[in-house]
């Protein structure tokens, strides 16, 4: 049965975190994949996370089977914070917020559900865009193309390319768009370009599909929506696939969710039964205990506030450590500016640093990144940036 099966590539990111894990290297440092590190290296356990896992183990709840579409307030709670409480979709209840395992759930149950409803349409993912976009609309059925985003010479957005490319799509091409933190770049639209951006998705009739990761890790946690208030005001339907794992760092609980926003209340409970359908058919339903910690943290207000104060934490920390390298860098004797690194925002670098010498870095360093040359800069701290710098200095010179 398996003579012909091939074997597959690794995957590029978590692939890479493999070869980390079994480098006995003693100065190996992971800038791989996109999780956040305390400045001692650890993976936080959030203290808000903390405090509400000891509610609900003060509370001994059984575990039954949740709903299809998950916990009601997990939903609600996500349906605030991405859109707003006061928000007129939110409150006339025009959107369908579905729990998912984790925004790579939530992206895979809209691009089920889009392939349903407009098998023939295309998938326009951004030129370089997270690896897993491709596959996960491909492997969803559909042909995924790209749209211009990085301009590698100006090191910045090459938006007039990505105007372009999204103003000659046909009718119905589902347009994948990081609502903020760019991953991989780390270059986001300004508000101007998000204004033409809608104006032209809105005009072509396009469906846009907002991957919002990071909320939190750019500017601000309301901050960070200002591409989903900015789709919402258009008055066009439009998905959002959200995340906890890093800003609640909950990573290993899958906590995600898909929000669609329709046209009214009634046009909202038909999309739902549909998620429903691929949710069921897929998994069932989603586990308890991420969403749980989630909607406790959420719907809590001591807790909310602690949550915010130690997302910001997290976000200051990884502005530090921009600024760090970049002076690093030159004090190690660099000669390139690497000033780019602080205009770039979340938890990713595009460095700019070529294939052989991210294969270099790893291979006679065990500083890890990806080929593409992104560093994941919410993993240095203080103790192993200096080594990064010093490594980063040897293959550039
Ligand atoms: C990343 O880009 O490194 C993260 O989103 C983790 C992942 O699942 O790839």
């Amino acid at each position: 049965l398996f003579n012909a099966v091939e074997m597959a590539p690794r995957d590029p990111i978590l692939g890479l975190t493999e070869q980390y894990n079994a480098d006995t290297n003693p100065k190996k440092v992971n800038l791989g994949v996109g999780v956040y590190y305390d400045d001692n290296g650890k993976l936080p356990l959030l203290e808000c996370v903390q405090k509400a896992e000891e509610k609900m183990m003060a509370a001994h709840a059984a575990r039954g089977y949740l709903p299809i579409d998950g916990i009601a307030a997990y939903d609600a709670a996500v349906k605030s914070l991405v859109f707003g409480a006061e928000s007129e979709p939110v409150k006339s209840g025009r959107v369908a917020t579905v729990q998912c395992i984790g925004g790579t759930g939530g992206l895979k149950v809209g691009a089920d559900f889009l392939k349903k409803l407009n098998p023939a349409a295309k998938v326009l993912i951004s030129d370089p865009s997270w690896e897993n976009h491709r596959g996960i609309f491909t492997n969803a059925g559909f042909t995924v193309e790209t749209y211009p985003y990085y301009d590698a010479e100006k090191r910045g957005i090459h938006f007039d390319g990505m105007l372009t490319a999204l103003d000659r799509a046909p009718a119905g091409t589902v347009v994948v768009l990081h609502a903020c933190c760019h991953n991989p770049t780390g270059y986001d639209l300004t508000e101007q370009q998000w204004d033409q951006v809608v104006a032209v998705v809105k005009a072509r009739k396009l469906v846009a599909f907002l991957d919002m990761a990071y909320q939190g890790f750019g500017q601000g946690i309301a901050e960070d929506g200002m591409a989903v208030r900015k789709f919402m005001a258009s008055g066009e339907d439009f998905f959002v696939s959200t995340s906890f794992s890093k800003s609640l760092s909950l990573y290993g609980e899958r906590v995600g969710a898909l929000s669609v926003l329709c046209q009214d209340k009634e046009e909202a409970t038909r999309v739902l039964s549909q998620l429903k359908i691929v949710i069921r058919t897929n998994y069932s339903n989603p586990p308890t205990h991420g969403g749980q910690i989630a909607a406790t943290i959420l719907n809590t207000p001591e807790l909310r506030a602690l949550w915010e104060q130690e997302l910001g934490a997290m976000r200051v920390r990884i502005k530090e450590m921009r600024g760090a390298i970049v002076e690093k860098l030159k004090a190690a004797g660099v000669k390139r500016d690497f000033s780019f690194i602080t205009q770039q925002v979340g938890m990713f670098s595009y460095s700019g640093l070529t294939k052989d010498q991210m294969v270099r870095l790893r291979d006679e360093f065990g500083v890890y990144g990806i080929d593409s040359g992104r560093i994941c800069v919410a993993a240095l701290n203080s103790k192993n940036i200096d080594y990064v710098a010093a490594s980063i200095a040897k293959v550039v010179q």
